[in-house]
């Protein structure tokens, strides 16, 4: 597998193009953005966290059925995907309130939400990723019905998996972040799963270990993601 040219830089990661037309590298980035960007940090040591938390992630889901574009990792900070043609709606399942939604809703931040949530929002940066619906989605032909179908069912599917793994290092999955593309025809989990794109608790003192500590200037960012890493038996190459 040959690694040829850059064929898009995300705010996080850079995608390569390779020798195979069905293959892109990943680049997992140090950078680390919120608020679309408006706060922008180079942390050490975050792409190949995230890079290698991914990977393990995704090898979990898929041992569970759930179709991904992880191949293999390739480097510390860099993994092989099939190339997907991606949906352009962002998938958030929540568990506990937190984020837009208690800023949307004026609810406070911890409630247990029964059953999950399941929103969809716009992939836009320059609107802020509006909120959306499946109506909207098969009006404008961002996804079929059929295909909407599939991508909430595999999340909530992503949320069995996870919720349980997560609470065997004592924390709590409070809400996440999935992106799907299409392979041959196929829904396929795209992007990353990595604390980055999730909100983890620890279980008893329900102290952040995600990327609210950026995002809040709590400091200890990528230490926070080390230790949910450790706390699942991972460990890291940088
Ligand atoms: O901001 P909000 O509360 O809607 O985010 C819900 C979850 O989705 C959080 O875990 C957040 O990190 C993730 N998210 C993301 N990328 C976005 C929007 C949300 O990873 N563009």
């Amino acid at each position: 597998m040959e690694k040829r040219k850059e064929l898009y830089a995300g705010k996080a990661k850079s995608v390569y193009t390779t020798d195979d037309a069905d293959r892109l590298v990943l680049w997992f980035r140090n950078d680390t953005s919120a608020f679309d960007g408006e706060k922008l940090e180079q942390l050490d040591r975050k792409g190949a966290v995230n890079n290698q938390f991914n990977a393990a992630i995704m090898e979990k889901l898929a041992a569970a059925g759930i179709p991904t574009h992880f191949e293999k990792l390739l480097s510390p900070q860099e993994s092989l995907v099939k190339r997907l043609e991606m949906i352009p709606v962002e998938c958030v399942v929540r568990n506990i309130s937190a984020g837009s939604l208690c800023r949307r809703i004026g609810v406070e931040e911890g409630l247990d939400l029964n059953p999950p949530t399941f929103e969809l929002f716009l992939k836009n940066d320059p609107l802020h990723d509006p909120m959306i619906n499946e109506s909207l989605a098969v009006s404008f032909g961002w996804a079929t019905e059929a295909q909407l179908a599939t991508m909430k069912e595999l999340s909530l599917k992503v949320n069995t998996v996870l919720k349980e793994l997560f609470l065997t290092g004592n924390m709590l999955l409070v809400d996440y972040k999935l992106e799907f593309g299409l392979f041959n025809g196929e829904v396929v989990l795209g992007d990353e799963f990595s604390p980055d794109g999730c909100r983890l608790w620890d279980k008893d003192t329900r102290e952040k270990l995600d990327k609210d500590r950026f995002r809040q200037g709590l400091g200890g960012v990528v230490e926070a993601y080390e230790e949910v890493g450790h706390r699942l038996g991972m460990t890291f190459d940088y």
